[in-house]
């Protein structure tokens, strides 16, 4: 599940500050979700304006989504405050982004066959197409969802360039439960922060692995460290909505997947190692020297040689186990080593002398870029600092949230790609 929305006052969107969405609301019961998606595009620093089918009035009223945004509701094609009553055609201009949520399954249909028989239907026709990207959010009864008309329309939709926003499975208005379910308005943030970021990495593939490992001694015990994997699944976002094609490789963490991010969930350093190979295996030999690959789990250095099989008996008397250690396998410098490789991009998370330490790190991994960090200060906060160490010197990111730092190192490996 994506955050809350009261989280997202927080967070800085890289998409959406100063841009124009244009939000559509049709007759569905999700109506008032929208509500709250407004309100938080609105605070990520968005203009909205609203536009409403006669239908959708009878679920929430024009007048809360005016009061929302300090702007009366668009609902009729002759509305005389447009410059030759043309709101069709100048609300496309206007618009970065046309997101329609709830979309009913009639206006489904409707925009499938190009009828342009109100004013949404008609806008989203006559948008510029090439800049205005459409985004559809479908919310209905399972039935109306499933059934072949609706799925014909939803895939003509696809096909002529909207992008489909759900639907989710789940309990429904209607008593039912099944697909249909509108996504959360923060689930929806998410996805037009994403739609609507410069897309610095797109076309590349990216493999990213974020969080700590646990490395067993029983069944019931282990060792692991502090690491929240909240920098990894940052980057993984900044990454995807960069453009990349991303795989996360995740330790035992229990954060939301970031929005078109695929996930893999390991345990153990050698599970994660093996996730990786398989990550960078799929992606085609001739692209693998575009690719990249950010190494930011914090990977135990050693497990125990032996797991015992039953949990190990604390008896009265007895001395403590002595636990015997063994290497864990270096995924980074494994990934490093092959030929061809990604652009690899390590993380050293050090408690002292950051540049020496990490400048001597990137060395014997032999990779062109790491990003050094004191360890225990950052793990498990949501702001860290950065100081990015590469062939030509150093680059602090001074401290900021985890989101805005992954985005400027995002930024940063693009620059040294292009
Ligand atoms: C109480 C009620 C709830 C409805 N909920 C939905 C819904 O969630 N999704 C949907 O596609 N249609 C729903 N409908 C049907 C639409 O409101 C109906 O098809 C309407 O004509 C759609 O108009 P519009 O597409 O112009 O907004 C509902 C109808 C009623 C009476």
């Amino acid at each position: 599940m994506a955050q809350s929305s009261t989280d997202l006052m927080t967070k800085p969107t890289w998409g959406l500050k100063g841009k124009h969405i244009l939000v559509a609301i049709s007759a569905g019961v999700a109506a008032y979700k929208s509500c709250m998606l407004v309100r938080d595009l609105i605070r990520a620093g968005a203009e909205i304006k609203i536009v409403m089918t006669e239908a959708a009035r009878a679920f929430v009223s024009a007048e809360t989504f005016q009061a929302l945004t300090g702007e009366a509701v668009y609902t009729d094609l002759w509305d005389d405050r447009v410059h030759h009553r043309m709101a069709h055609i100048e609300l496309g201009r206007w618009a970065d982004a046309i997101l329609i949520a709830p979309a009913s399954a009639n206006l489904m249909a409707r925009l499938a066959h190009g009828i342009c028989n109100d004013l949404i239907s008609t806008l989203c026709l006559a948008r510029p197409r090439e800049r205005c990207p459409l985004l559809i959010a479908p919310a209905m009864n399972r039935e109306m969802w499933s059934h072949p008309a609706t799925q014909r329309n939803a895939q003509a939709l696809q096909d002529d360039g909207a992008i489909l926003l759900g639907p989710d499975r789940g309990d429904q208005a209607c008593g039912e439960t099944g697909d249909g379910r509108m996504l959360e308005p923060a689930e929806l943030f998410e996805a037009l922060d994403h739609a609507l970021s410069p897309k610095a990495l797109l076309g590349r593939h990216c493999v990213v692995t974020a969080g700590p490992t646990f490395e067993a001694i029983d069944p019931v015990r282990g060792i692991t460290n502090r690491s929240s994997g909240k920098m990894g699944f940052a980057i993984a976002q900044a990454a995807s909505q960069a453009g990349a094609s991303v795989e996360l490789v995740a330790g035992p963490v229990s954060l939301a997947t970031p929005w078109q991010v695929r996930r893999y969930d390991v345990v153990s350093a050698t599970e994660m190692l093996a996730a990786v190979d398989l990550a960078i295996n799929r992606i085609p030999l001739h692209e693998i020297e575009r690719s990249i690959f950010i190494s930011v789990a914090a990977v135990a250095d050693w497990r125990p040689e032996v797991i015992a099989k039953q949990k190990i008996k604390k008896l009265a008397g007895d001395t403590p186990p002595n636990l015997r250690f063994t290497e864990n396998p270096d995924i980074l410098a494994s990934v490093a080593a092959r030929q061809p490789r990604p652009y690899c991009v390590g993380f050293a998370a050090e408690s002292e002398l950051l540049r020496e330490h990490g400048e001597a790190k990137r060395k014997k991994k032999n990779i062109p870029l790491i990003a050094a960090n004191i360890g225990h200060e950052t793990f498990g906060q949501d702001l860290n600092q950065l100081l990015l160490l590469d062939e030509r010197g150093e680059h602090p990111l001074p401290l900021a949230s985890k989101q805005a730092l992954a985005r400027q190192l995002i930024e940063a490996i693009a620059d040294r790609l292009s």
